[in-house]
């Protein structure tokens, strides 16, 4: 593989300097980088006015292979990661059939290493079928050729609570995580949207801040009980900031993530009946929003996971009621950042690569993703132009299924390439090589 020069851009917004790239790792920063023999015949990269992060890690991510190939696909759904400047996703397994054995896991995981762009990391079914019935076999997961470290029922909460007891309890052998979607069913059923003013008025059936924050609350005891690792999905109310806050003050290991359309939209989006605006948890109100952001700078929610939840035309353009929950989230997610978090200045650059790339990593165990920009380190990259706009269109983005909820609206930052072990995945905005 040819060597890549990265002239003057800048690692985290800090001073420019150039990069050299060489078999899978960067070799030389600064003026070392020029001068290294392998940079004569290196392929050259004009990295002015560009930020270089390091590439970016989601640990939630839908890529709905196998069972649903016409709405994503491990392919597909890696064009949208690469391009949105990721070089690793965690695949969730609410697919069909389920990731709950071994089997399904190495699939999915050979089915991203064939394709390349970027490390598809498969998380594991807490429980069979996402029953929540009996246990997966989540040690055969574990051990299997993905080496799955996170295990999650998302789209469903492990609701019982001896079965989440004995799933974190049984996880601490392997250094796992499960990951939960809190979401206490019985206050939930029916739900449609958010519980509060804009629900009454509607008279939708109201999901309840309280579903989600009484299941982070019993799991965070659980998680301290059993001395084990909890991770909380798409965390979405003030309430919940304030039960992690207390958990993490009493040293739980508990972590957490907010999706990108939590930090941007709120509950009011829904009064047109767009189902692109359906996502489980529903968006919230305004005060959640600035609570959201400002645990992600303080550090209370962890990282920011996209739930990129694609869905077939069939499933999503109906009526409110049937339509299914979810939203694209990969190539908008670093825009959405920028455009709530950096450009408010909630976060710097280092700060947007601690809850998009380094943090993530570290909560999957991905020891070769979420590394810092330097000399020894593996080269997995993101170059964005931070000066630049674009605006969002549904068809143009390389998903299969096109359910945006930025849909039209302008955001800032472009990601311009990003690199996979020293391989360019996206040039010039583009998928590299097409
Ligand atoms: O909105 C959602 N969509 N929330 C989930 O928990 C699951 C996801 C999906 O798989 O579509
Ligand atoms: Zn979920």
């Amino acid at each position: 593989m040819r060597a890549v020069l990265i002239r003057g851009a800048a690692p985290y917004g800090e001073q420019p300097l150039d990069l050299l790239l060489a078999d899978g790792s960067i070799v030389a920063t600064g003026p070392a980088a020029g001068a290294d023999e392998r940079a004569a015949d290196a392929e050259i990269v004009d990295g002015a006015g560009l930020v270089v992060l390091p590439g970016l890690v989601d640990l939630h991510t839908h890529l709905r292979e196998p069972g649903r190939e016409d709405a994503e696909t491990v392919a597909s759904g890696s064009a949208a990661a690469a391009l949105g400047g990721y070089t690793a996703v965690f695949a969730m397994p609410n697919t069909d059939p389920t990731a709950d054995t071994a089997g399904v896991v190495e699939q999915v995981y050979r089915l991203g290493r064939d394709v390349g762009l970027v490390d598809v990391q498969p998380i594991g079914a807490v429980t069979v079928g996402r029953k929540g019935e009996r246990l997966a076999e989540l040690a055969a997961m574990a051990t299997s050729a993905a080496a799955v470290r996170v295990f999650s029922d998302d789209g469903d909460c492990v609701s019982d609570a001896l079965l989440m007891r004995r799933a974190l309890e049984y996880v601490k052998a392997f250094d796992g995580v499960i990951a939960q979607h809190a979401q206490e069913p019985r206050l939930t059923q029916g739900a449609q949207m958010h519980e509060g003013e804009v629900s009454a008025r509607l008279g939708l059936t109201g999901w309840p801040a309280v579903a989600e924050e009484a299941i982070i609350a019993r799991d965070c005891l659980l998680a301290d009980h059993v001395g084990s690792r909890l991770h909380v999905c798409h965390l979405s109310t003030s309430g919940s900031v304030e039960v992690v806050a207390a958990a993490k003050r009493r040293g739980t290991t508990v972590t957490a993530e907010v999706t990108p359309h939590h930090l941007l939209l709120t509950d009011d989006r829904v009064v047109g009946y767009d189902p692109v605006f359906k996502v489980n948890p529903p968006l919230r109100t305004a005060g959640d929003v600035s609570a959201l952001r400002k645990a992600l700078a303080d550090g209370v929610i962890d990282v920011v996971a996209t739930d990129h939840a694609p869905h077939a035309s069939q499933d999503k353009e109906t009526e409110w009621d049937n339509a299914s929950p979810g939203m694209l989230g990969l190539q908008t997610a670093l825009s959405v950042v920028l455009q709530t978090m950096l450009l408010p200045g909630l976060l710097d650059w280092r700060g947007v690569a601690r809850v998009m790339s380094e943090t993530p990593a570290r909560i999957g165990r991905l020891t070769d993703q979420g590394r810092p920009v330097a000399t020894g380190e593996p080269a997995n990259l993101v170059l964005i132009d931070p000066d630049a706009g674009w605006t969002v269109d549904g068809d143009s983005l390389a998903s299969l299924s096109g359910n945006t909820p930025f849909q039209g609206m302008e955001l800032p930052g472009r990601v311009v390439a990003t690199y996979l072990r020293g391989r360019c995945t996206v040039s010039a905005g583009m998928l590299a090589g097409r």
